[in-house]
């Protein structure tokens, strides 16, 4: 496929299992690796541990018709991400329509269907959003119904709560043991096997025309991307302009118009675009010095799965530089299992000691790494002293470093007006934290910092070691370009431009809207009648991040009191005001346009801003209408279901 990853013939999961001689299938719904990281990590436990013959499986890579087939000495593991408002990831939305479904039915009508079916679940979730881990806890109910026997607890991770990678450890160890009782399953010395075999080729140079040095497929690396451009594909788009929106100096928020024209992608306002990023080329260098790479990074090695149903995540031939810079998530907080599985290889007793005690000791780790967020070369450095990790496999980093993952954004302009320019409003990603040197940085948002300074000609202010090659140091691209794709979601304007909308966005979360705003401007421009539009921003200071206050006034000369701008500035005077207190304040008016079917969109921070925001609604609806708050809850629900409550909210 266009990934340059070898696609498994076969899409009956039975035969798939007989044919590779696995007898625990992993499977995952994941949008942004993480479900797809801890399947693999369950499949190498289960491996190194019991001696299982695991395998890792995409949900949509298999048809599900066929699960009563699966002889009950196998084991199925469902590693599941709930997307959005309780939604399915892209990959799981078969699966999930065929087993979530009251007529499902498997093509040997074994009765009950899934008697001999047994199977582990573990849910990512986040219990910000209503339909908390929904997906795992729909599946596992329309498994049991169907009369599957769950081994041990279904789990749950809570991301909102910060505390994922823990709930997935303190879950694991009490079902790797019923699993042990129920399948027999003696446990041995754990014994690292890699996955992956990495061979050196002789006589290729980095020159050489088929070695990928961070072109995302064979398209790219012959010179002719073609569409259609998408999660395995993406397009490589001129940025068109980019500048800040803060006027303040320590903090910053860009703004980016990336340009489609040249591809056949089209969005709809209200859409997601990802940027596809590069590691920064210092910590590129940090972790290419600390496991003894630098001195070949640039030799050419194909890599290859020594087991038939393992992936190899990357286009090969290719150079460890071109796999750690463009597909390795390395900047990212490591993880204690990761630490765990390093201490066999560590350069000495004393970091090996070390090591287990960070792998370990949940308390020592968060004391030690986890607050600082530092990523897995910084931990090797310290704990090292200095001294090379030379002993890793390299297998083992491809297997145990998440895969370099594209960063969602709401598209901040209206298709109406640009249906050619995408625009992207992003903060970066910057925390100074204490005892810290310098500060924790996100990978995406530097990215795009480095590109607008670059494609401005302004000095970095703050080198950050950054990379501006985009997808390889071979691409012919002239100008600044950034690697895309767009994602369709449901947060949408009203069909009807006279419906009345209320729009809640403080900080980022003002990027939809930006479109919205602009698409209803552009609508009264053509002579349209268009309803009342009511934005609440919030940002800390007038003076310093309050974004696009010159676009308000330009859309307000065209749309009059069609549309108003409610601003909560939270660091301006005496006490915090947020976006939730001026909602409050215009109980009367948010309710009577809610009466006229008004919508009610929310977007930006899903941990405490979005959930605030629904409950001071419910508050205002119980008030205003003379409505026990329980009931004002159950309105609030409805106009949920009803699509008339959107979110578009991350953490
Ligand atoms: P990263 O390198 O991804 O780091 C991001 C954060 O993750 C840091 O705070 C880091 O502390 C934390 N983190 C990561 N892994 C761990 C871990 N294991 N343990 C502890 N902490 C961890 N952002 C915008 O600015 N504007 C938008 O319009 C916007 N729209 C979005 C829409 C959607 C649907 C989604 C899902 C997200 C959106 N985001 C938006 C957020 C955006 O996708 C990125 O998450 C954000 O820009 C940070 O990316 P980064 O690569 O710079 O940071
Ligand atoms: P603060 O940082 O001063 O607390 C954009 O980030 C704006 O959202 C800022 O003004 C920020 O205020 C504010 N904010 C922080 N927490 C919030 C919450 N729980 N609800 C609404 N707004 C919040």
């Amino acid at each position: 496929n266009a990934n340059g990853v070898k696609a498994g013939k076969t899409r009956n999961i039975v035969e798939k299992l007989e044919e590779s001689g696995k007898n625990c299938i992993i499977f995952y719904g994941s949008q942004t690796g993480t479900a797809e990281d801890y399947a693999s990590r369950l499949a190498k436990e289960g491996k190194s541990r019991f001696g299982l013959e695991t395998m890792v499986a995409d949900l949509e890579d298999y048809d599900y018709d066929n699960l009563d087939e699966i002889p009950s000495d196998k084991i199925v593991m469902f590693v599941l991400a709930t997307y959005g408002e309780g939604e399915p990831t892209d990959n799981a939305v078969d699966f999930y329509e065929f087993i979530y479904n009251d007529d499902v039915s498997f093509s040997s009508g074994n009765e009950p269907a899934l008697g001999n079916l047994n199977y582990v679940a573990f849910g990512l979730g986040n219990n910000t959003y209503e339909h908390y881990n929904s997906m795992v806890r729909n599946v596992d109910k329309a498994l049991q119904k169907l009369g599957a026997s769950r081994i041990g607890q279904a789990g749950e991770g809570d991301d909102g709560a910060g505390t994922m990678e823990e709930d997935f450890l303190a879950w694991k160890d009490p079902m790797w043991k019923a699993l042990q009782e129920k399948m027999g399953l003696e446990e041995r010395e754990a014994v690292y096997e890699p996955v992956f075999g990495v061979v050196e080729r002789d006589g290729f140079t980095k020159d050489s025309p088929e070695v990928y040095l961070g072109e995302p497929n064979k398209m790219h690396l012959d010179g002719s991307p073609k569409g259609p451009f998408n999660a395995h594909n993406p397009y490589i788009a001129p940025i068109a302009k980019s500048y800040e929106l803060f006027s303040v100096k320590d903090r910053n928020c860009l703004h980016m118009e990336v340009d489609i024209s040249g591809s056949n992608l089209t969005y709809q306002t209200g859409d997601h675009i990802a940027v596809w990023p590069t590691n920064p080329g210092a910590e590129v260098d940090r972790f290419m010095n600390v496991f003894d790479l630098a001195h070949k990074r640039d030799d050419v090695i194909s890599v290859k799965a020594l087991e038939p149903t393992a992936k190899v995540p990357f286009p090969t031939p290719t150079t460890y530089d071109a796999i750690v810079r463009y597909h390795m998530e390395i900047c990212a907080p490591v993880s204690r299992q990761f630490l765990a599985t390093l201490a066999a290889f560590a350069p000495d007793e004393e970091a090996k000691s070390e090591m287990t005690k960070l792998g370990g000791d949940k308390e020592y780790f968060h004391s030690k790494v986890n607050i600082y967020h530092f990523n897995i070369a910084r931990v090797l450095e310290t704990v090292g002293k200095g001294k090379k990790w030379s002993n890793v496999p390299f297998s083992a980093l491809i297997e145990g470093v998440t895969k370099l993952q594209p960063r969602y954004y709401s598209i901040s302009s209206s298709s109406l007006e640009q249906p050619k320019m995408v625009s992207i409003t992003a903060v970066v990603e910057q925390q100074y934290l204490p005892g810290r040197e310098d500060p924790f940085r996100g990978v995406a948002t530097n990215y795009l910092l480095a590109l607008k300074e670059k494609q401005n000609g302004e000095p970095n202010p703050a080198p950050f070691g950054q990379t501006y090659e985009i997808m390889g140091p071979r691409n012919k691209y002239t100008g600044i370009h950034v690697p895309v794709h767009v994602r369709h979601s449901n947060f949408k304007l009203p069909s009807d431009p006279t419906k009345p909308i209320i729009m809640i966005g403080p900080g980022t979360g003002v990027a939809p809207f930006r479109g919205f705003i602009r698409e209803r401007k552009r609508q009264a421009e053509h002579g349209e009648e268009v309803g009342k539009s009511i934005l609440f921003f919030g940002c800390r200071k007038e003076s310093e991040d309050f974004m696009y206050a010159d676009e308000w006034k330009e859309a307000k000369a065209v749309l009059g009191d069609k549309l108003e701008i409610v601003l909560a500035f939270s660091r301006d005077g005496p006490k915090k005001v947020y976006v939730q207190h001026r909602l409050k304040e215009r109980a009367k008016e948010v309710n009577e346009l809610l009466e006229k079917k008004a919508y009610f969109y929310v977007c930006g921070d899903a941990a405490n801003m979005a959930r605030e925001v629904n409950t001071v609604l419910g508050q205002i609806l119980a008030e205003q209408r003379g409505i026990p708050e329980t009931k004002a809850e159950e309105v609030v629900k409805n106009m949920r279901a009803a699509n008339q409550y959107q979110e578009d909210v991350w953490s």
